[in-house]
């Protein structure tokens, strides 16, 4: 059976659904406090997140992102998207990008999430070198999936996450795009 999502580039019409979505997570932290998602003290506007949205387009534009939502009934109900790390003044880690996903709650447990990242991780494949993600210690499902699609822990910084008095770790893992021996030789520093 074919599944009943598509994954599909981002465009100015997902606007709406990607930032109500979002948004959302902030009522999803007050039913369930260990939700494992990065977010602010308090809900950002609504024309925060617009910003946010338009500047996610530009950065899509420009080649700085790579971004690939998944549609169900005409409506994105996740997004996934790999930014490139360096800048004007960082050309040293150009050929990294991370990592951020997120499905919206109604749709999980049904492979979106899985067929997002594995879909943007192709795209990404020629572009970077190494896709990197931080994860919360108890963020199980994630790692779950981050693991399966060949990622790899390189790190965890100890109750780097505190939130309304638990705390857990800050996990980081990555995968490498390049086959292992096609990295020139590293210099000592
Ligand atoms: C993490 C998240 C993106 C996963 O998306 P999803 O669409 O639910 O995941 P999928 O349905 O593709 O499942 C992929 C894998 O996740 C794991 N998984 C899914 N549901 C799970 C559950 N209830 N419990 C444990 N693991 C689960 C499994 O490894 C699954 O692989 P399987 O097919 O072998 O079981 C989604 O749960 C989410 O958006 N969570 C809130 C935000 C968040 O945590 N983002 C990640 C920040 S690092």
């Amino acid at each position: 059976m074919s599944p009943d999502y598509r994954i599909r580039e981002v465009r100015t019409t997902d606007r709406e659904s990607i930032v109500q979505g979002y948004l959302a997570l902030y009522q999803e932290r007050e039913n369930h406090p260990t939700l494992g998602i990065v977010l602010a003290k308090t809900p950002p506007t609504v024309e925060a997140e617009n910003a946010w949205f338009d500047a996610l387009l530009e950065a899509v534009r420009v080649g700085k992102k790579v971004v690939r939502v998944a549609e169900v009934g005409g409506r994105a109900v996740g997004l996934c998207e790999v930014t490139q790390k360096g800048s004007d003044t960082n050309a040293d880690e150009a050929h990294v990008g991370e990592l951020g996903l997120l499905v919206h709650e109604r749709h999980r447990g049904q492979g979106i999430g899985e067929a997002l990242i594995r879909e943007v991780l192709a795209r990404c494949a020629g572009r970077l070198e190494i896709v990197v993600l931080s994860v919360f210690g108890n963020n199980t499902r994630a790692k779950r999936l981050y693991a399966k699609v060949g990622f790899r822990s390189c790190g965890s910084l100890p109750r780097g996450i505190k939130r309304q008095g638990f705390y857990t770790d800050s996990d980081r893992m990555y995968l490498e795009l390049v086959p292992p021996g096609a990295h020139s030789r590293a210099a000592a520093s």
